[in-house]
């Protein structure tokens, strides 16, 4: 999913010229003299960079682009548990790509979840979140998507076993879990709160992780953003909303916002699939609109579904705790340190740190397994990485010292076994 990184030195100056273009005169002249030097006229290529912009914040790159493919040209394989998905063609191609749609078409399409044709679509393309996105900024994404190398590339037929193969089967799973929307601004709040509640719910399409995905792969209005785990990856994405497991409660809005935007700050860094949608898409955030989605992520009041109370959990017994010490000391400490501080933002804490203490253990676990990079960002160029223990540390070693860490300094995480460890050694490694 990572971008080569000719395309991200092309990308990344284009997409902080259109967010400077907003706030200054100067910015306004060099954005001017890029218009003429493209050869565009004003209201179009202020519409288009408007729209990159957006298709930035829509992550649409990151599945519309196979490894190493062309950038929009589809093909990115999607495993789900029905089988395998695969991203169609989005370049003005008028054979292969969304060259002949309307921009009229192109919104019915997000908002409906229609193809031009009226084929239902699949929900691995994030519609149910993106019906809230307003038709001027659908308009202003379609502009965009004109501006790019139309490329001939036919779509590859979707591999899903029966009866998922059936695109009739979509109207039963959306009359359960679909319904085309509209953002509504909540009256009373700021328009900054209503800004970040917009983009988290619509284009961010947050929701499509960080919440239970049920076994049709529909996650209703109850359950968005208490957490799920990611099918097929082994991956958890933590409630935003429970503060007894994302911990975002105790944030302050700097921090959200420096995480989002830049990977890492003094409270944590992200990982995993995070990583990828921090380096994809948030990182491009202008900071108005990452403290936006910071101030509405805090807002959000502890879930229903939240994690059992830290008093009912498992501790670990003192044997495993003092092995999983040792672990520590030996292994983790240089960088972690033994008060569990870190030394932030390069190496984040672990004490107090929610990503490893919530009920499901699987991030710690592959963490450790597995080490990882935080995304280089242009808030975080040079991140510093974890190395992997899998090779290093036993399941007992790795059991004990992620017990450890989950319960030390405050910690109210739950123990976990040498058979959870094992399991997530078969984990893939895909983010
Ligand atoms: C999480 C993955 C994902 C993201 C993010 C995503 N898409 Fe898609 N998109 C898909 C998949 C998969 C399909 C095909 C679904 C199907 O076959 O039913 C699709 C379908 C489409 C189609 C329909 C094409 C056709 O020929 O019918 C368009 C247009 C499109 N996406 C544009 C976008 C845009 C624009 C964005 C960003 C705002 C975006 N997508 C973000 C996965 C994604
Ligand atoms: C592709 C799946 C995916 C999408 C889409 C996604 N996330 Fe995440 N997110 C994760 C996973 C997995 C984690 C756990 C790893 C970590 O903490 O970095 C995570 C972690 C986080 C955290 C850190 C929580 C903590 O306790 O440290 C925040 C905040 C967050 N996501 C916000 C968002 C927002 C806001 C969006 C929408 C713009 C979003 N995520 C979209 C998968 C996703
Ligand atoms: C060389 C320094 C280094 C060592 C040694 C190290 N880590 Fe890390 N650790 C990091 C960095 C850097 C990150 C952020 C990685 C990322 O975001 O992908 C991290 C992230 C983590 C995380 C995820 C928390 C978060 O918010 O990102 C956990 C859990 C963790 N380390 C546990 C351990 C354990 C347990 C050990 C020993 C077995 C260990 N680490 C050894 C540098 C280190």
């Amino acid at each position: 999913m990572k971008q080569p990184r000719v395309a991200r030195l092309i990308v990344a100056p284009i997409a902080r010229i259109a967010s400077l273009a907003r706030v200054g005169s100067l910015a306004r002249a060099a954005s001017i003299a890029w218009m003429l030097f493209c050869g565009v006229s004003h209201s179009q290529d202020s519409l288009a960079s408007r729209g990159e912009y957006l298709a930035h914040l829509g992550d649409c790159v990151a599945c519309h682009t196979r490894q190493d493919g062309e950038r929009f040209a589809g093909g990115f394989a999607l495993p789900t548990p029905f089988g395998t998905l695969y991203s169609p063609n989005i370049t003005p191609d008028d054979a292969t790509g969304i060259g002949m749609w309307t921009a009229t078409e192109f919104y019915q399409m997000l908002h409906t979840g229609r193809s031009r044709d009226g084929t239902l679509l699949y929900p691995a393309m994030p519609f149910p979140a993106y019906t809230k996105i307003t038709r001027e900024d659908s308009d202003a994404i379609f502009a965009y998507l004109r501006t790019l190398k139309p490329i001939s590339r036919a779509n590859r037929p979707n591999e899903l076993r029966f009866p998922y193969n059936n695109r009739s089967l979509m109207f039963g799973w959306r009359t359960l879990y679909f319904t085309e929307g509209t953002f509504v601004p909540i009256p009373g709040r700021s328009a900054e709160f209503n800004r970040g509640a917009y983009l988290v719910q619509g284009l961010g399409h947050c929701a499509s992780c960080h919440s239970t995905i049920n076994a049709l792969g529909g996650s209703s209005e109850d359950s968005a953003f208490a957490g799920g785990l990611i099918p097929l990856q082994n991956w958890y994405a933590p409630s935003l909303t429970s503060n007894q497991e994302s911990g975002l409660g105790n944030w302050s809005v700097t921090d959200i916002a420096s995480l989002l935007k830049g990977g890492a700050s003094m409270r944590g860094a992200v990982f995993g699939p995070m990583a990828a949608v921090t380096h994809n898409s948030l990182q491009y955030l202008t900071n108005p609109d990452a403290t936006a989605m910071a101030v509405y992520l805090k807002s959000l009041l502890e879930s229903k579904a939240s994690a059992a109370r830290a008093s009912e959990r498992a501790r670990g017994s003192a044997a495993t705790l003092a092995a999983g010490r040792s672990v520590y000391e030996h292994y983790c400490a240089a960088c972690h340190r033994s008060d569990g501080k870190g030394m932030p933002p390069a190496y984040p804490p672990l004490a107090g740190n929610p990503s490893i203490e919530m009920e499901l253990s699987v991030n710690p676990l592959r963490m450790v397994l597995n080490g990882g990079y935080p995304p280089e960002t242009a808030d975080n160029p040079r991140p510093y990485g974890m190395p992997p223990f899998a090779q290093v540390l036993s399941d007992e070693e790795v059991a004990a010292v992620v017990t450890y860490i989950r319960t030390s300094w405050g910690n109210y995480g739950a123990a976990v076994t040498r058979r959870e460890a094992n399991a997530m050694r078969a984990a893939p490694l895909l983010d």
